[in-house]
């Protein structure tokens, strides 16, 4: 642990610094002078001065030598132009870096160089060739470290983790980088326009460009369609998509029934797998759950061999009437999202022969494409539309993967899930996401707040976000001073060595000894206040193996593509000035 001194007292009788300064100061004059007037003297022709600058002044003096004037004027002057030209730029430079952030000076106790190992370009790319991935970059960028000035990667092996309060730059400085940056397909997930309208542009270069977007979030028209029932092949699938529709529809600690919920979640789950398996439109569901007594899904299921979710449908339907309306009731809330006509325009064909391109995940993930899958927050959201989207993206890229070398994605697939607890409620996320990285799936969930993941996740899952990422990176804008403390303790201690004056008076104070006791303490890096005010452009990253680090986060208007950005959001974003 470095140990860091406090500037030591200065005495009150000591002038040496003056001094010196006085003296160099003066023979600079003096050296100036001299060179002036001999080049000065070279140029009209005149006497050169004394050989050396004190000579000089003596001379100049006791009026042995005279100032030759004219051309020695002249360069005087431009000496003195120059002298003036070096101190204003070096008091800008001393005012850029008075300007630092404050919590920069904390850098100086972090590591940097190669203690920072995988995260540096060459340690990424190092992780790269080894797991044979074929990409342009090293991996995902995360930042330039303050100490040091290194940019900074994580491998396309590591799971990203992104807590960062409101207008902090989520956005601007890790989402929409991560997304240019990224090497093959991409998902990203929003509840606003700007990510989609900054990168689109760019992104189309490189392949296809799909918007998901049934709440009309970036008013893209539904040009194309996805059948969320074509996820539905089995049983396991239903009950992951009835999964997405509960958790989209409720908090993970909000007062649940412990009957009439699991019991309502069963039902869709089977009602889901019964239009699947009719190959009805998603749409049905809305229907029979409107109809309690229609005995239709049970009987495709039964005729499909689905005995047990059949007799599960027909267990519900025959059920007491308050009991049967209390389950229907849970599962028609939980599908709420499909009453709005334009949500469905989105997820069913329109009319009989619908032209519209229907989205394949499958065919998606072999490709360079994007998708973007936006949705507001709220009761009527259209979240779990967009959470099994993303999911079942991210398991058709899972099945590529096992086809490839090493069961991961040669070319990895980046998934950046902007405002996910409040767009891409995907419960079991915390259970898959370290696996996820081994498949070449690279995914980056950008939370608000610690108490937000919590909200989706319940409090152990949050944890387990947290600690299965490889990742996590604080941007600050959060008072949460519990997580704050935990980051405070993380970053760690150095040592602070500490000086103080004592004056004995001796002499009725006319003499004394002055002693200098010198004391080491120990403080932390970060202090709580140092990361609650952590100003914008400043992150901690916490890697698993590294030591936390501080880094300078880079807007995409100060990156490589920042033209195809403006470029991008002149065309699309329509606040833009033309
Ligand atoms: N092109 C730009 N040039 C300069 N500043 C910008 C630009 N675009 C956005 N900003 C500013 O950068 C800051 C961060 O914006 P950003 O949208 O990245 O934050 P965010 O954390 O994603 O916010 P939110 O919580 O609203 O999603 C904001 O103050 C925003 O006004
Ligand atoms: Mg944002």
């Amino acid at each position: 642990m470095a140990t860091e001194p406090q500037k030591k007292p200065r005495a009150e009788d000591d002038w040496t610094w003056e001094i010196v300064l006085l003296v160099v100061g003066s023979l600079a004059l003096l050296s100036a002078a001299w060179l002036a007037a001999r080049l000065g003297a070279s140029f009209v022709g005149e006497p050169d001065p004394p050989g050396n600058p004190v000579s000089f002044a003596v001379a100049l003096v006791t009026g042995d030598y005279a100032w030759p004037g004219g051309a020695a004027n002249a360069i005087a002057a431009a000496e003195a132009l120059l002298v003036a030209g070096l101190v204003t730029a070096g008091y800008r430079m001393r005012q850029r870096l008075q300007n630092r952030p404050d919590v920069d000076r904390a850098a100086r106790h972090m590591v940097d160089g190669t203690d920072l190992g995988k995260l540096t370009m060459k340690g990424a790319a190092a992780t790269a060739e080894r797991l044979g991935v074929q990409a342009q970059v090293p991996g995902v960028f995360i930042g330039r470290s303050v100490k040091g000035r290194q940019p900074l990667f994580g491998s396309f092996e590591d799971m990203h983790v992104d807590i960062w309060g409101p207008r902090t730059g989520k956005t601007t400085r890790r989402a929409i980088p991560a997304i240019l940056n990224a090497p093959g397909a991409v998902l990203v997930t929003s509840n606003k326009r700007d990510i989609v309208d900054g990168t689109r542009g760019p992104r189309q270069a490189r392949g296809q460009v799909w918007v998901f977007d049934p709440q009309q979030v970036a008013q893209e028209p539904p040009t194309w369609w996805w059948n969320p029932l074509s996820y539905v092949t089995d049983v396991a699938k239903a009950r992951k998509l009835a999964d997405h529709f509960a958790s989209g529809s409720r908090d993970a600690d909000a007062s649940t029934d412990a009957f009439f919920d699991p019991a309502g979640q069963d039902l869709l789950a089977n009602l889901l797998l019964a239009a699947a398996t009719a190959k009805a439109p998603l749409t049905q569901i809305y229907t029979w759950l409107s109809n309690p007594k229609d005995d239709t899904p049970e009987r495709i299921l039964r005729s499909a061999g689905h005995t047990m979710p059949a007799d599960s449908v027909s267990g519900v339907i025959t059920a007491p009437d308050k009991q049967r309306s209390g389950i229907y009731g849970v599962a028609q809330q939980m599908a709420s999202c499909l009453i709005n006509p334009e949500v469905n325009k989105w997820v069913t064909p329109i009319g009989p022969a619908d032209g519209r391109p229907e989205f394949d995940p499958r065919e998606f993930v072999r490709t360079g494409s994007t998708l973007y899958s936006l949705s507001r927050e709220g009761s009527d959201s259209a979240g779990p539309l967009v959470t099994a989207l993303t999911v079942a993206v991210v398991e058709a890229a899972e099945e590529y993967a096992t086809t490839q070398r090493g069961g991961r994605l040669s070319l990895p697939m980046v998934g950046v899930l902007d405002e996910a607890a409040n767009v891409c409620r995907w419960r079991a996320l915390p259970d898959l996401y370290s696996h996820y990285g081994s498949r070449g799936i690279v995914l980056m969930t950008i939370l608000q707040s610690w108490a937000q993941g919590v909200e989706v996740w319940g409090d152990r899952g949050m944890e387990k976000l947290w600690s299965a990422a490889n990742i996590r990176v604080y941007g600050g804008g959060v008072s949460d001073t519990r997580f704050l403390g935990d980051l405070s303790e993380l970053a760690g201690e150095y040592e602070l060595r500490e000086y103080s004056a004592t004056q004995e008076a001796e002499f009725g104070g006319w003499s004394g000894n002055r002693t200098v006791n010198e004391s080491v303490r120990r403080e932390r890096v970060l202090q709580v206040s140092d990361l609650g005010a952590m100003p914008p452009g400043r992150a901690l990253v916490l890697a698993s193996g590294t030591k936390p680090v501080l880094v300078e986060t880079i807007p995409w208007w100060e990156g490589p593509y920042a033209r195809e950005v403006k470029a991008s959001l002149s065309k699309y974003d329509p606040g833009a000035a033309r």
